[in-house]
């Protein structure tokens, strides 16, 4: 069987460095990994006047996201946080109140920054958003990329072999704690 994995790229930007990191996990990811990118950038700014009547565009977010097996978090950190565009993002799907999309849902955290933290504040940040959600987060192994402009081609090969192997066995990793997730807790 397949597992059907929802990315959301935390980056609106059309040269993203964390689309391109994206590009290169699913293309190292154990064949059993289906990848959908669930897109945020075309939802308006959450408010709860929506609650009884969602728009179209986060009713299809909900639908990506409880189609999903599982989902994955590729982001760069903005101002030491995550980018606005992906909090929207996820307090749409956490609403209305009883209906949270994350609930109990496989979930892993990735992000890349040219600065040399490698985007680990808004992975902390993030860690504690979707912990509130109560989603099922892989914990070890943590992954802060450093990437240099061009250290991931455009078609996203990776050419240096240490961080080949580091993400390969990172999405490894996210297949084997998705699969322990969903013997206890299954989606339908
Ligand atoms: C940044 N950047 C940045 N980098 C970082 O390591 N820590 C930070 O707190 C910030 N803050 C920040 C805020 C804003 C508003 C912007 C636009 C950028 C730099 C950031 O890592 C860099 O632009 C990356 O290329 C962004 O990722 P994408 O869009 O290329 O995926």
């Amino acid at each position: 069987s397949t597992y059907q994995v929802g990315y959301f790229v935390g980056s609106l930007s059309s040269t993203s460095l964390n689309r391109t990191l994206a590009q290169a996990l699913i293309a190292l990811a154990p064949d059993d990994l289906e990848f959908t990118e669930i897109p945020i950038g075309n939802l308006p700014l959450y408010s709860p006047d929506f609650d009884s009547d969602y728009p179209a565009e986060a009713r299809a977010l909900k639908e990506a996201i409880a189609a999903s097996s599982a989902v994955l978090f590729v982001t760069p950190e903005y101002n030491r946080s995550i980018p606005g565009a992906l909090k929207n993002a996820i307090d749409w799907a956490s609403r209305p109140w009883g209906e949270n999309s994350f609930n109990h849902v496989p979930a892993a955290v990735i992000g890349a920054s040219p600065g040399q933290i490698g985007t680990a504040l808004a992975q902390q940040s993030l860690r504690a958003v979707l912990s509130f959600c109560n989603a099922r987060q892989m914990t070890s192994p943590e992954a802060y990329i450093r990437l240099e402009p061009g250290a991931i081609a455009d078609d996203g090969s990776v050419t240096d072999e240490s961080m080949r192997e580091f993400l390969t066995d990172f999405m490894q990793e996210f297949r084997d704690h998705v699969e322990r997730v969903l013997t206890v807790l299954p989606r339908d």
